[in-house]
């Protein structure tokens, strides 16, 4: 009998095609809000699975069937999983390094520039208007060049931000796992601060109210990590009374859900989570999670195990 693998969502078709002489395959369609029961059910006849960021893999969950063996996330966090217990009940996780470092820190050089140049504020005005005038005080945004990036998190997506930075003249400096520049320095001194760090229990809120306010009067924030790194009501408070002057933003604290106060501000670039939106990103993230899917089976090791 051929194992059954679920997919959680419509992927790539590149999975289903390198599952699909081996096992018996059954997608579900893309659900951003998930409850606990909604994944028991769908996991129920499982023996591994192919899961979105946002299914809540709790020790719950992955408890709910003993023949579910791996679970291979399309993504590069895993902060949805219960690791520990998969650790516990003997359960692979997996998750898709590397393939989308480039396109997320593209995706956060294009916040970096969208918030800094005003570039959706001057989109909407032309839309609105029907013209294009020029004039000398317009939209008048901040210059990428000599300003200091402040980079908290330096591995593969911290680094290829810093690659890109250093192009547009941008002094970089970093804090990552205690070592670079201190958090409260770097804080005090960049004009953009950049957020690469996964989501953990220690760097859950590193943007809380007193970062914020540690923060340069008039830098920027970019977060294309994971939306509760920030304490998003502190950041809209820092927004409205000016101390921020604007904010990228590819995630949020209550995804799917955006905090009501960032939809009204002009000066905060808002994107869905778009990170690794990119056709050759999320072929490769396809590709590896049902390449780990694959070599399980054969009884070979993971390539990407956060187990
Ligand atoms: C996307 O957010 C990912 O973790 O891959």
């Amino acid at each position: 009998m051929k194992p059954n693998i679920v997919l959680t969502a419509a992927f790539p078709a590149v999975a289903r095609d390198l599952l699909a002489n081996d096992f018996e395959v059954v997608e579900h369609p893309t659900e951003q809000s998930r409850s606990e029961e909604e994944m028991i059910t769908i996991l129920a006849d499982a023996d591994g699975a192919i899961t979105l960021l946002s299914d809540p893999l709790t020790r719950r969950v992955l408890s709910s069937n003993p023949n579910l063996a791996i679970v291979a996330n399309f993504a590069v966090g895993y902060n949805n999983v219960d690791i520990e217990a998969a650790r516990e009940i003997g359960i692979v996780v997996t998750n898709t390094p590397g393939v989308l470092t480039e396109a997320t820190a593209d995706l956060t050089m294009g916040l970096m520039l969208a918030v800094m140049r005003r570039i959706v504020e001057g989109d909407a005005e032309v839309r609105a208007t029907g013209r294009c005038e020029w004039e000398p005080l317009k939209l008048l945004g901040s210059s990428l060049q000599a300003k200091r990036l402040g980079i908290i998190g330096m591995g593969r997506i911290g680094s290829a931000v810093a690659a890109r930075s250093y192009v547009f003249g941008m002094e970089v400096v970093h804090h990552s796992r205690g070592r670079g520049m201190p958090l409260e320095e770097l804080l005090a001194t960049s004009d953009v601060v950049s957020l690469h760090v996964p989501l953990t229990a220690a760097t859950r809120h590193i943007i809380d109210r007193d970062a914020l306010a540690m923060m340069k009067k008039g830098s920027y924030l970019i977060n294309t990590s994971r939306g509760p790194l920030v304490d998003e009501a502190a950041l809209c408070d820092a927004l409205e009374a000016g101390h921020l002057r604007g904010a990228g933003l590819d995630v949020y604290e209550d995804e799917p859900a955006v905090n009501p106060r960032l939809l009204e501000r002009k000066d905060v670039v808002i994107v869905p989570h778009i990170g690794s939106a990119t056709e050759e990103a999320r072929n490769g993230m396809a590709r590896i999670a049902a390449t780990e899917i694959v070599r399980f089976f054969r009884k070979q090791p993971p390539l990407h195990a956060v187990t």
